[in-house]
């Protein structure tokens, strides 16, 4: 049994972690969360010390039971724990203070799912959830609290339902998902950082008394912050030592915070931020918290990227092309920017289909009137007179050369310059009287409205349902501001940021479901919604605008601590880079976008033709290698670059059979020293040979001596192999 209940425990476990909670004079406490422990009883860990101007809830006169020291499973704010808390709510009489005591529990076969919110589902796993109810008596405030066990996926996910069932109303001022109260201090904080065309940068340091804090108050979960964090001991590396996860299947305002306490222990918490938010509950209703993944690995990082890839890979990404083969793609964005015609794409899909690639994507542009970012958006129907024809035409064409095809839309945004800005001024988030923050020289619509989405949903079915379109891509390219909708009163504003969420969940729900056929791929300017919660609705979602091979090194390694390979959007660009002018050989280029969802966005019709016969030959290793790459493990084998004077991550087989090397060096050098790369994954036991050079090496001597990489010539050389099992 994954969950029980024994002598006021509750235990949780998974393959290798177990989780314990315990009522305690009616209060709930976090026990535990570690290495398996089986049925042991972890609560001697909890002592009661009667700290100073720690205080004591009512009816306990015992000094050393205080909630600022006792390890609290859903802190909320008021009753003495002055730490972060996770429920802060005011009453209709002004007051802040909730009190959360005990009342039952309940185990369910199967998981709980979060009505109009992304969250992982059972799938083919055994999967049974606990639901916790605690209660402030005086105000009769209800909280449930969920838990999700996946115990062969190491996985045990959280969220919580906060229900008014008193008579007077209650403004939720802050609602997070998740608290873990850990005994001990000495962990490092992981968290991944960045900026527009450089996401997720890894971030390492160790844990200081206060607060350390990542988030993001950008309306989307943001380039800047990702919400997906680790808390690791000290010494944890890729394969040692104890790391926790935590990944917000959300896309907009977060917080994941760690506090290290006054006495050592450490306090982390992750949920919507509570900047602007307040959510008003009347008698009866409820709000429903986003879910938390929480994984825990007593094996280092690299089992812990693992468990996450494949939680989010297999059992919370959907539809068709969770696990189906994705056409290998080449997008006309950074060949044509916004000039491009019927006869300009149809060129590119001739060139395309002869090396093998499978669909063309027309990008920004093809609508309203659109020849650059300043107007359009909103106006969801084609310009013929720039296509220079109709738009099933060219699908048709673009279909009969052989190729697929897929569209580019921006749903949620608006253009001033635009029919619909013109006739619906009031549809864009902005203050009435206020001059709006423009972004990008857009304003961003109204998505906590139905009505403007239903406005945008029939357009883009419109469109979608016009020809044989077999791609999306979804892009939003601005953060929110000026945050205030016509729909509601002044009392509920702080409501918006939250129900915009909502209003593209919503969307995205029924835009799925109506073109189930569809592969949807997420984009944010690149990477600025890269999180879990798109991943329910976009089984890809564009990496990064930054697409230089290089730069890319360090941001796949970023991303590749949470997020499958499945999800990585990414091609091979033109040299000089766009972003960069930074050159580098199409071998790189090709390595590089491999570990990906792999696609081209290049003018083809202008390469060489050297280019051209390794584009041909890449193809056909992209072929060759997917099965390996896309449902293999994937293993990091050195850091992003930083440090290491290569960068190398693995994939390897799940019957350990086949094993692919990536491995790019950064900078050749004159007599130069011999590097080493050391393969993981492999059977220590079984004789591998190299496909590239005919060699037979054990898995053993692989793993424990690695293996030379050959000197490069020239900086940024890419270098693989492919290791197969002598049977
Ligand atoms: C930002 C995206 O990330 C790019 O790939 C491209 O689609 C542009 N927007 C188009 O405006």
């Amino acid at each position: 049994m994954a969950i029980y209940y024994k002598n006021n425990m509750f235990y949780l476990h998974t393959k290798n972690s177990t989780y314990q909670m315990k009522v305690e004079r009616d209060f709930l406490l976090h026990v535990y969360y570690g290495p398996y422990v089986g049925e042991t009883d972890m609560s001697y860990l909890i002592k009661n010390i009667d700290r100073g101007f720690a205080g004591n809830p009512d009816g306990i006169t015992e000094k050393g039971f205080s909630l600022e020291t006792q390890p609290l499973e859903y802190p909320a704010y008021g009753t003495g724990d002055f730490k972060n808390d996770c429920l802060k709510v005011v009453y209709a009489d002004g007051s802040h203070v909730t009190d959360l005591k005990y009342v039952s529990y309940d185990i369910k076969e199967g998981k709980y799912a979060l009505e109009g919110l992304p969250a992982m589902y059972q799938g083919e796993e055994d999967v049974q959830t606990l639901e916790i109810v605690l209660k402030d008596e005086y105000k009769n405030l209800e909280v449930v609290l969920y838990y999700g066990v996946f115990e062969n996926l190491d996985i045990i996910t959280r969220a919580c339902k906060i229900i008014n069932k008193g008579k007077e109303k209650v403004n939720v001022l802050r609602a997070y998902s998740m608290c873990l109260d850990f005994t001990y201090k000495d962990m490092d904080f992981i968290h991944f950082y960045g900026r527009h065309a450089m996401e997720r940068t890894m971030e390492r340091t160790p844990l200081l008394h206060g607060m350390q804090s990542v988030g993001s108050r950008r309306g989307f979960s943001s380039h800047q912050h990702n919400p997906f964090v680790i808390l690791c001991k000290q010494d944890a590396t890729e394969e040692s030592g104890w790391c926790y996860g935590a990944s917000f299947v959300y896309s907009g305002n977060f917080a994941a915070e760690a506090e290290v306490t006054q006495v050592d222990g450490t306090r982390f918490t992750m949920g919507i931020h509570d900047a602007q938010f307040n959510f008003e509950l009347q008698q009866g209703e409820a709000f429903v918290t986003p879910e938390v993944l929480l994984s825990f690995s007593p094996v280092g990082l690299g089992q812990l990227s693992r468990n996450y890839h494949k939680a989010i890979r297999y059992n919370l990404c959907r539809g068709k092309y969770k696990t189906a083969r994705r056409p290998i793609l080449i997008n006309n964005w950074e060949a044509t920017y916004f000039d491009f015609n019927t006869e300009k794409l149809l060129d590119i899909a001739k060139e395309a289909k002869n090396l093998g690639i499978e669909m063309l994507v027309m990008d920004d542009g093809w609508f309203g009137k659109r020849d650059d970012d300043v107007s359009g958006l909103g106006d969801w129907f084609v310009n013929e007179q720039k296509l220079g024809g109709k738009l099933k035409d060219l699908v048709d064409g673009v279909n009969e050369i052989g190729l697929k095809f897929g569209i580019w839309f921006e749903p949620e945004m608006i253009s001033e310059d635009s029919d619909l800005y013109r006739a619906h001024p009031d549809w864009a988030l902005q203050i009435p009287g206020r001059a709006p923050t423009r972004g990008r020289q857009q304003l961003v619509l109204d998505f906590s409205r139905e009505d403007v989405r239903s406005c945008i949903f029939n357009q883009m079915c419109e469109i979608l349902e016009s020809a044989n379109i077999e791609y999306v891509k979804w892009d939003a390219n601005r953060h929110l501001t000026d945050v205030w909708s016509a729909m509601v009163s002044s009392e509920r504003q702080g409501e918006i940021f939250h129900r915009y969420i909502l209003g593209l969940y919503d969307f995205l729900e029924k835009i799925t479901q109506r073109f189930p056929d569809i592969l949807f791929e997420g984009c944010s300017g690149g990477g600025g919604r890269f999180d879990a919660g798109m991943m329910y609705y976009h089984p890809q979602i564009w990496c990064s605008d930054d697409t230089d091979a290089i730069e890319r090194l360090e941001i796949q390694y970023g991303t590749s601590f949470a997020y499958p390979i499945s999800t990585v959007g990414s091609h091979v660009s033109v040299c000089p880079n766009h972003q960069t002018g930074r050159t580098v050989s199409m071998k790189t280029r090709g390595v590089v976008a491999m570990s990906g969802t792999f696609g081209y966005e290049l003018d083809v019709t202008k390469m060489s033709e050297e280019d051209k016969q390794m584009v041909r030959e890449q193809i056909e290793d992209f072929k060759k290698y997917y099965d390996l790459i896309q449902n293999g493990d994937y293993y990091r084998l050195t850091d992003d670059g930083r440090k290491s004077p290569f960068v190398a991550w693995q994939f390897v087989s799940q019957d350990k059979k086949e094993a692919l090397v990536n491995v790019v060096v950064l900078r050749a050098r004159a007599n130069a020293m011999l590097h080493i790369v050391h393969i993981k994954g492999l059977d220590p036991e079984k004789l591998y040979s190299i496909e590239e050079t005919g060699e037979k090496l054990s898995g053993r001597a692989l793993m424990s001596g690695g293996y030379p990489i050959p000197i490069m010539e020239n900086d940024y050389q890419a270098w693989q192999i492919h290791l197969v099992v002598c049977e």
